[in-house]
């Protein structure tokens, strides 16, 4: 069996997240998702998402491409979930391109796929944010 891990955070869940589960997972037979804790997130990312780590998972639990979902708790945990997890392919986001090419020393594939164009959560926020700002100003 072919095990694969992606790690990110996975903040208001949409289509790119999907599109790139979805390519994860053809990569392999069981995709592990190691998903930022809140603590992480906030700490090493300066990011403060909008669901809790707890729905995150949930959500992600529910995908047909997902087999696990364990925290991400730091950056350094790369080498050792590897072959904790005896895993075959390590794959990210092309944002993420030869960052973890050192990754290839623990023996497994680094696969960088391309992102979806045009969608991510912070780009979900900000049209939210001049949605209701363009909302208010007609009423
Ligand atoms: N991803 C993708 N295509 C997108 C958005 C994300 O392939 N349009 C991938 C990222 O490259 C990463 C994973 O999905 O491998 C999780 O990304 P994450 O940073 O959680 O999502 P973003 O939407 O990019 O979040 P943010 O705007 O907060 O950076």
């Amino acid at each position: 069996m072919k095990r694969v891990i992606t790690y990110g955070t996975f903040d208001m869940l949409h289509y790119g997240h999907i599109n790139l589960l979805c390519r994860a997972k053809a990569l392999g037979d069981y995709l592990i998702v190691a998903l930022s804790t809140d603590e992480f997130n906030l700490k090493s990312k300066n990011k403060k998402c909008y669901f809790s780590y707890e729905k995150r998972k949930h959500l992600l639990e529910a995908i047909r491409y997902v087999d696990l979902v364990i925290p991400e708790t730091s950056w350094d945990q790369k080498r050792n979930d590897i072959h904790l997890y005896h895993i075959d392919t390590f794959v990210i986001g092309d944002d993420w391109k030869g960052k973890f090419d050192f990754l290839k020393e623990e023996g497994c594939d680094v696969v960088y796929l391309e992102r979806t164009p045009e969608i991510s959560t912070t780009k979900i926020k900000n049209d939210m944010l001049k949605f209701y700002h363009n909302e208010n100003q007609s009423k």
